[in-house]
């Protein structure tokens, strides 16, 4: 079973960096290691200065990398995919005719990046996947999209009961199910088993981890919370945080006297922010760090800790107690401000809407006949209460 670090950031922060660092380390260790590059304005070439690109190329012992190309792997890998879900686009059901070759849903494209990353892993070629991503907005973006678009294909698509039952995170959870070979399923059903699985994949703490770099300045270390927070909205198990470019202590020189103090008050909220998490420290070199010799500086003085690739095992995402009234729904979202967050339900869903972003989480059956009774955002963690709705009572 292959282990997943995603690295994520502002752009410019060092994510390519990191994740580099984290790639020659983990092949030193003997552990067969694949870098793969989801941001489409790819550098890895440039750090290892080697041509990589869309195919699978060895770097060195342990060592592959892969610049990922969505469209392409849509061709080579979901050609097939593609033609059911445009001809369901079509469909008189869906009703988007000639469009539907034309209409493409936001992040579809991206989406393939994903899919690319679960079938290295379903491969088991690598005991290591690590992957740099794009900008933050992108990332989040992305990684929402498995969920957005299961959604989709839920409700508006003609994806079978069966399917949905079988498959949906909740089914899993309560039946412990596993994924059917395939047989009997349409392509499109196959499609949305793929994306459940993506989300399983992607949001299982022993299996990912979601490693966040930053630099100890205010608009960065801003984003980096928001960021923080909005992989919590979405259950995604961050288990590390980098801090790059930290001036060194015995650096001294007037001029950086005032922004050595602006890095210590930042690096300190960052740490209280991530005190439960651990927090490597990178400095800032005299030079940029193209080449192996540049990203091995950060592998020898940030990542000497053993276990920089231990799982973190905590609990991320969504829980649901039974309690006296009924049921109560938890989920830790660190930052979220009250006044930003709104609730609603549509029956089958929760609908969590955090400033641009909105979440869909899928109720449990038996709370299809149950209300929001209340909704507390209290120690960074939200916590919604459903009781048995009132007619329902007294019908039974
Ligand atoms: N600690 C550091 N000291 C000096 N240069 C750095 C450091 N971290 C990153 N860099 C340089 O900063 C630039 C951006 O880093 P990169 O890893 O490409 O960031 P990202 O992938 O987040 O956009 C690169 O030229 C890189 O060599
Ligand atoms: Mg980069």
């Amino acid at each position: 079973m292959s282990r997943i670090f995603i690295f994520t950031g502002k752009g410019g922060v060092g994510k390519s960096s990191v994740a580099s660092a984290h790639a020659r380390k983990s092949a030193a260790e003997g552990k067969r290691t694949i870098l793969v590059s989801t941001d489409m304005a790819h550098n890895l070439s440039d750090i290892f200065e080697v041509p990589i690109g869309r195919e699978i190329t060895n770097l060195s012992e342990n060592l592959d990398a892969l610049e990922i190309d969505p469209e392409y792997v849509m061709r080579t890998d979901y050609q097939h995919f593609m033609q059911s879900f445009q001809e369901m686009l079509a469909s008189p059901g869906i009703g988007m005719g000639e469009d539907a070759d034309t209409v493409m849903f936001p992040g579809l494209e991206e989406l393939f990046s994903l899919l690319k990353i679960a079938d290295l892993d379903a491969g088991g070629a690598y005991d290591r996947i690590i992957v740099d991503c794009a900008p933050t907005g992108d990332t989040l973006a992305l990684l929402k999209f498995p969920e957005l678009l299961g959604w989709y294909f839920e409700h508006l698509f003609p994806v079978g009961k069966f399917a949905v039952r079988v498959l949906s995170p909740i089914a899993k959870h309560k039946y412990k199910l596993e994924l059917p070979d395939g047989k009997g399923m349409n392509d499109i059903e196959k499609l949305y088993g793929k994306l459940i699985e993506l989300q399983r994949l992607l949001k299982d703490n022993s299996k990912t981890s979601v490693r966040i770099v930053t630099i100890p300045e205010k608009m960065v270390v801003e984003e980096t919370k928001r960021n923080y927070m909005y992989l919590n909205l979405f259950g995604y198990p961050v288990d590390g945080i980098y801090i790059n470019r930290i001036l060194p202590e015995s650096l001294d020189n007037r001029f950086f006297g005032e922004w050595k103090k602006i890095q210590k008050k930042y690096g300190d909220e960052l740490a209280q922010v991530f005190a439960q998490k651990p927090i490597y420290r990178i400095p800032w070199y005299e030079t940029d760090l193209r080449g192996m010799h540049g990203i091995d500086r950060i592998a020898g003085d940030a990542l000497t800790d053993m276990d920089v690739f231990r799982v973190n095992k905590e609990i991320s995402g969504e829980i649901f107690e039974k309690t006296k009234e009924g049921y109560e729904m938890k989920i830790s979202i660190p930052f979220a401000e009250k006044d930003d967050l709104s609730l609603t339900t549509n029956g089958a869903d929760l609908i969590l809407r955090l400033g641009n972003f909105k979440r869909s989480i899928p109720l449990p059956s038996t709370l299809t006949t149950y209300d929001i009774t209340s909704a507390k955002l209290e120690k960074e963690q939200l916590a919604v209460c459903f009781s048995p709705r009132m007619d329902e009572k007294k019908d039974a």
